[in-house]
């Protein structure tokens, strides 16, 4: 071997090593992977070509121009995740903290532009102290590089953020800009300020994880998307996510193959309870009526705003977005936190072509001081919006409640649903049957010998008259009654009817959803 071919091994040895093996040893003690061991496990085998891998930071400041590293603390490049391209970068905690200089920002954005170019999903895989403090404004300008190109590849091509370390400070404004966010449990926290500037500031003693682990961002801020037991668990569900999702704007998802076969599923006769106030759980629905393809409904933001269920299944072999009511959580109310939660769903889904199925049993609106003071009203606008403006193929399946403005919202054929299918137990009004009669009848009641037992036989009158879904029918407001049974082959056949949609919204600049 030449000296110069030695020379190219060493180098790219010591690139390898990152930050060196103490440095390695100590992340491995923390229960975290590398950057390197990290990529090769989210992608496919040998199919990693690395690009940069001798870049270095050009910082002369505070002791810098003694300590340099092959990569500067980030690893980027592209490979194939199931045979399809996508672009990565995996910062290296062992250089710098992972933090972020201009070299490092720099090779962040070389593998966005080539996916914008390209048309393929970025995977950013964060470990990161934030910015390089030894370089000053120039790091955050790094960042406001990438805040930039998270900007203008949003709706182009997919990206997807794991959060593997610490992501502090306005470094988690990429992520957040993202379309999904997923973090590591116990080993990942993402915060705008840390404990001790809360400290000082609110007074607050909160611990990292407290303030921004993934138990806290999955289930109280709705920030993270997916919160992973561990490292490997979050790089499977960064793939099984890709699965439905196409590798741009253009295109649509990837489908497997699906033959029509015998599509009635009986068990969805009896998932609805007698007693219309007695709750039972939407996913028992969904997983009936989705494909059994081996992966079943991959569920979205689990842990927050339970009262609205949102993911990803297939059907017929075709990838769908699912939002559904679930009446198994708060009666399935309509709040602040379910109507943004399934907003941000829908516009993905519309963004990326892929179908939304909606299962609609809503009881309403959430009253009170709480929600009115932090804007339910914007807020419902903002789902509201979302479903008006969506053009992909749009389905809902009414399987109880559809009450109020809540009905509207939820997928109505008014605001552009294509189809709309309702089982015999719907019950589509303006509220419940109770306090309906109340209103209406108030005088009858409250002149009756026996108020009591005006108000149940004025309320069995209103739910003779609406608590079913054949006034709506009579309007064509929905398109067929069906037998819970048929569901599935149903959507099946409506779906593929509507395989070729194309809508144009008016010319725009862009519209101004209620943010
Ligand atoms: C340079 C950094 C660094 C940083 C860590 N290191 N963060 N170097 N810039 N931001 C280096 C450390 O010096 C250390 O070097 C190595 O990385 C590992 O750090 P440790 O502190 O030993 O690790 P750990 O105990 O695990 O703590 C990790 C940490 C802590 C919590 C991230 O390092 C930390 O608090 N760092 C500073 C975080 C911060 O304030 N960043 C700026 C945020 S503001 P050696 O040589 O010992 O291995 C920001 C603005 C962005 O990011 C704005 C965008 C708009």
């Amino acid at each position: 071997m030449s000296d110069k071919t030695i020379q190219l091994e060493n180098q790219i040895a010591l690139a390898q090593l990152g930050g060196g093996e103490k440095r390695i040893e100590a992340q491995h003690k923390k229960g975290k992977l590398t950057a390197r061991e990290r990529l090769h496990f989210l992608l496919d085998e040998n199919s990693f070509e690395e690009i940069g891998m001798f870049v270095t930071h050009r910082s002369t400041e505070f002791g810098l121009d003694r300590e340099k590293y092959l990569g500067d603390g980030v690893v980027t490049g592209y490979g194939t995740i199931n045979g399809r391209m996508v672009y990565v970068f995996a910062q290296d905690f062992t250089v710098f903290g992972g933090s972020l200089s201009e070299s490092h920002a720099e090779k962040i954005c070389r593998i966005m532009d080539l996916a914008m170019q390209n048309g393929a999903p970025v995977i950013g895989l964060n470990d990161s102290g934030g910015a390089r403090i030894q370089e000053g404004v120039v790091s955050l300008g790094g960042y406001a590089d990438i805040f930039y190109r998270n900007t203008m590849a949003s709706g182009v091509i997919p990206q997807i953020s794991a959060i593997m370390g610490p992501c502090a400070g306005g470094a988690v404004y990429s992520p957040a800009i993202t379309d999904f966010i997923m973090m590591v449990e116990n080993t990942s926290y993402m915060f705008v300020t840390g404990p001790n500037v809360v400290k000082t500031v609110t007074h607050e003693e909160v611990t990292s994880e407290e303030l921004g682990g993934a138990s806290t961002h999955s289930s109280k801020s709705g920030v993270t998307h997916f919160s992973c037991a561990n490292e490997i668990e979050c790089i499977q569900n960064i793939k099984r996510l890709l699965s439905y999702v196409p590798s741009n704007c253009e295109e649509d998802a990837p489908a497997l193959p699906y033959t029509e076969g015998d599509e009635t599923r009986v068990a969805l006769n009896t998932i609805i309870p007698d007693n219309p106030n007695q709750p039972y759980d939407i996913r028992e629905v969904i997983e009936q009526v989705i494909d059994d393809d081996g992966e079943g409904f991959f569920e979205v933001h689990k842990n927050f705003a339970e009262n609205i269920v949102v993911g990803f299944a297939r059907l017929g072999g075709k990838s769908i977005g699912i939002v559904a009511n679930q009446p198994a959580f708060l009666a399935g109310v309509l709040d602040i936190n379910s109507s943004t939660k399934a907003a941000r769903f829908v516009r993905f889904c519309d963004c990326f072509n892929i179908p939304l199925l909606v299962f609609e049993d809503v009881p309403g609106f959430l009253p009170g001081t709480d929600q009115e003071w932090h804007g339910i009203i914007t807020n419902g606008a903002k789902l509201l919006f979302a479903f008006s403006e969506a053009t992909v193929p749009r389905i809902t399946v009414i399987t109880r409640k559809a009450y109020g403005g809540a009905y509207d919202v939820m997928n109505s054929k008014h605001i552009g649903a294509d189809m709309n299918y309702a089982w015999p137990t719907a019950e589509i009004a303006v509220m419940g049957a109770r306090g309906a009669a109340e209103i209406i009848f108030k005088n009858e009641i409250a002149a009756a010998a026996d108020p009591q037992q005006k108000l149940k036989e004025k309320e069995e009158e209103y739910i003779n008259h609406f608590a079913n879904p054949y006034r709506a029918a009579e309007r064509g407001y929905v398109d067929e009654v069906i037998m819970p049974e048929a569901t599935r082959g149903k959507l099946i056949r409506a779906f593929k009817m509507l395989e070729n949609k194309a809508v144009k919204l008016p010319k725009k600049k862009h519209g101004n959803i209620p943010l």
